[in-house]
């Protein structure tokens, strides 16, 4: 399955989903109100990338008055659900997939919570180009999402990803952080580094946009 067919698959996947979605993801608020403190006091144009019915943006908005959100989400549910909450005057919503939409510039901060953990590593280098890209010199990206505890992990899950022997609706293949780190260096992130959060097999990842201006 190529990556398209993949993007649409999670489509349908949170689609479905979307009866129980808040409630079972009230397990990861107290991640999504870590990545509101680790912003900068500045913040005001942000990218969301994978909002889903924007849990992330409830501490966020409070902590930020002054912020406003432009989201990037595939599912419609999703995002009718977010349409609903009270700061939804605060965003602007993009249906679409990640790797199809135009992203918009000059953001303070680009964000993503529990979005991001499907992807392959190549494809994750793809997207994290597109994220500097949009962002402003010194602008953040904050990624808080699900990691692989090792490389073995992160190999089996990529393994079933391309196999699916079982069939599987969903599968998640998140990356080591260590392998994450590699590909925003790679990309010409700078200051990265990963704080715990109070899930083991999960990290909120910090990285900033620096221009480097070879002097000649
Ligand atoms: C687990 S939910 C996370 C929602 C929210 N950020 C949160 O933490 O509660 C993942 C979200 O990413 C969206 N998503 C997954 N792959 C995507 C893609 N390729 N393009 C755009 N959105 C995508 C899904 O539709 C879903 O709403």
């Amino acid at each position: 399955m190529n990556l398209y067919e993949r993007n649409q698959k999670q489509r349908n996947f949170f689609n479905e989903k979307i009866e129980s979605y808040d409630q079972v993801h009230e397990t990861y608020m107290e991640t999504k109100r870590m990545l509101a403190e680790n912003l900068d006091k500045d913040t005001k144009k942000i990218l969301d990338l994978g909002a889903g019915t924007g849990l992330e943006l409830i501490y966020l908005f409070e902590k930020y008055p002054n912020a406003n959100a432009v989201v990037i989400d595939i599912s419609e549910n999703m995002l009718e659900e977010l349409s609903k909450r009270d700061f939804a005057k605060r965003v602007t919503t993009i249906c679409g997939d990640f790797f199809e939409v135009d992203f918009g510039k000059d953001y303070d901060a680009v964000i993503s919570t529990s979005a991001l953990h499907h992807f392959k590593p190549e494809e994750k280098e793809i997207l994290y180009k597109k994220i500097f890209e949009c962002l402003k010199e010194n602008g953040l990206f904050i990624n808080c999402d699900k990691i692989s505890l090792n490389q073995e992990a992160q190999n089996k899950a990529l393994y079933e990803l391309e196999h699916n022997i079982e069939n599987y609706k969903h599968i998640d293949t998140p990356l080591t952080i260590e392998n994450e780190i590699a590909i925003l260096e790679k990309i010409g992130f700078i200051g990265i580094h990963s704080n715990k959060v109070d899930k083991e097999d999960y990290s909120l990842i910090k990285a900033r946009k620096k221009i480097i201006i070879s002097k000649q």
